[in-house]
């Protein structure tokens, strides 16, 4: 393989180096194209230009793998907690027994959140979208640690923030619920693991006891884990970007979330569904639902993929974990029949295996969270507690590595030369 890739640009020759990663992934590095021709490279959304180094999540579009800091998913989901699986993405390397125990004390520790905090979220409306809720209060965390704010953070500094934004994140997700509800807000217990704990802090209230069942606990861990990195997607981008400016952790972070928040992003666990419960209510038969999709009057929400070209393993293990949580909970829950059946249907349809579009960690998700007993708005804030820390990691690694601001260029397609004429003449 050639270690140099040749440009030619009005007959003249340019040589660029051929940069090659740990996985034989290869990139043309072009950090010198504008200085040496003058052109700029074009393309929109990003489907060809990767925008850093990182040695934190692999992933294989074309052969359904995706791997964090070198292991499997399919292992990790089996076999590791999602604590452990935070540690190792912002860290780099699985815990030691004693890693693990300072870690999850230093979690611990830090899981209360300010009581003033309480006033921000009495301002907002019951019925106010959680996903903004939540990016609001991690924002806040800003004025109640003003520390964060420094520019060139010490290594202690930022680990400083990035345990408090994992402590609190649970007590913050489980409070936007509790305020959707009208409902009053509970503590977190330090002796509860991180999901009974949080599972507790959403759906303990004062009227009767709350005992964590162990399905749901498990449950929601696998798909914490399943969601908690996975590369340059649209909210990690985001965080990437805006941390490059030396913005905080918790700024950087808070952006993710409202960049998550898109329905082609990870709002589309909401719309998957909000589609199948309209499938279900309308009596629409799934054949008839795929031709409107293949019209493009609907798209079909969690189908397709910017990289997955093949099949998409996180939605694998969900598929499967869907039939089992629901038999082990004794939910029967119909829209599991409507999404399996839409599934079939899109497979053997030729516009879905043309465009390779196969289901996405959105589409069965949706149903495990309303088993769970999760309300349809709070889906893509479970999303957000997932990727936390792979949002963390990121944020880590680009401060790390002093990557310089993110300032992409543009092809200017606008008016040239218009001459100003006064508003009364126009
Ligand atoms: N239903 C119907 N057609 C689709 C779908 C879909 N879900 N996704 C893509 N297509 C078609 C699209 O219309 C286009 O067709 P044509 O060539 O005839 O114009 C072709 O497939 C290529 O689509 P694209 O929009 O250019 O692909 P993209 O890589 O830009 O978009 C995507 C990727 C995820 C935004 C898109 O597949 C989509 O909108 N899916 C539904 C929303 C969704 O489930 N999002 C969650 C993604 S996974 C969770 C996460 O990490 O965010």
């Amino acid at each position: 393989m050639s270690n140099q890739a040749e440009l030619i640009l009005d007959g003249k020759s340019y040589q660029f180096p051929v940069i090659v990663g740990s996985e034989n992934e290869k990139a043309i590095d072009i950090g010198k194209l504008r200085d040496l021709t003058g052109y700029v490279t074009y393309d929109v959304g990003y489907k060809n230009t990767g925008v850093t180094k990182s040695a934190i999540t692999y992933l294989d579009g074309e052969n359904g793998i995706l791997k964090y800091r070198g292991y499997s998913i399919e292992e990790l989901a089996q076999k590791s907690n999602f604590l452990e699986v935070a540690y190792l993405l912002i860290y780099g390397e699985l815990p030691t027994v004693d890693q693990y125990r300072d870690f999850d004390a230093a979690i611990d520790k830090h899981s209360m959140i300010h009581e003033d905090v309480k006033k921000i979220l009495d301002g907002f409306p019951s019925f106010a979208h959680p996903m903004g809720v939540l990016s609001s209060l991690v924002c806040s965390l800003t004025a109640f640690y003003p520390e964060s704010l420094e520019p060139n953070p010490t290594p202690e500094q930022i680990d400083h923030s990035i345990i408090r934004l994992m402590a609190k994140m649970p007590t913050m997700v489980a409070w936007a619920y509790k305020k959707s509800k009208g409902r009053p807000v509970n503590y977190p217990i330090n002796s509860l693991e991180y999901c009974a704990n949080f599972l507790h802090m959403m759906f303990a209230n004062p009227t009767e006891k709350y005992i964590v069942d162990p399905v749901v606990s498990e449950a929601l861990n696998v798909l914490l884990i399943l969601h908690a990195d996975h590369e340059q997607n649209c909210s990690t981008s985001t965080v990437r970007i805006v941390g490059s400016s030396q913005a905080s952790l918790y700024g950087s972070v808070s952006a993710g979330i409202n960049a998550l928040w898109g329905p082609l992003h990870g709002g589309a666990n909401q719309e998957v569904i909000e589609m199948l419960d309209e499938i279900k209510a309308s009596g629409i038969k799934t054949k008839d639902y795929i031709e409107k999709v293949k019209t493009k009057e609907v798209r079909l929400m969690g189908f397709g993929h910017r990289v997955y070209k093949n099949f998409d393993p996180r939605a694998k293990i969900i598929k499967k974990a869907c039939d089992d949580i629901l038999s082990k909970l004794g939910v029967n829950d119909p829209v599991l029949e409507i999404a399996k059946e839409l599934e079939q249907a899109a497979l053997n349809d030729p516009y879905f295996v043309e465009r390779k579009l196969y289901p996405n960690v959105d589409f069965y998700s949706g149903i495990i969270y309303r088993a769970l007993g999760i309300p349809t708005n709070m889906f893509t804030v479970m999303f957000a507690l997932g990727r936390l820390p792979g949002w963390i990691a990121q944020w880590k690694e680009l401060r790390e590595n002093k990557e310089p601001i993110g300032r992409p260029r543009q092809i200017y397609v606008g008016n040239v030369s218009k001459t100003y004429v006064n508003i009364e003449n126009r």
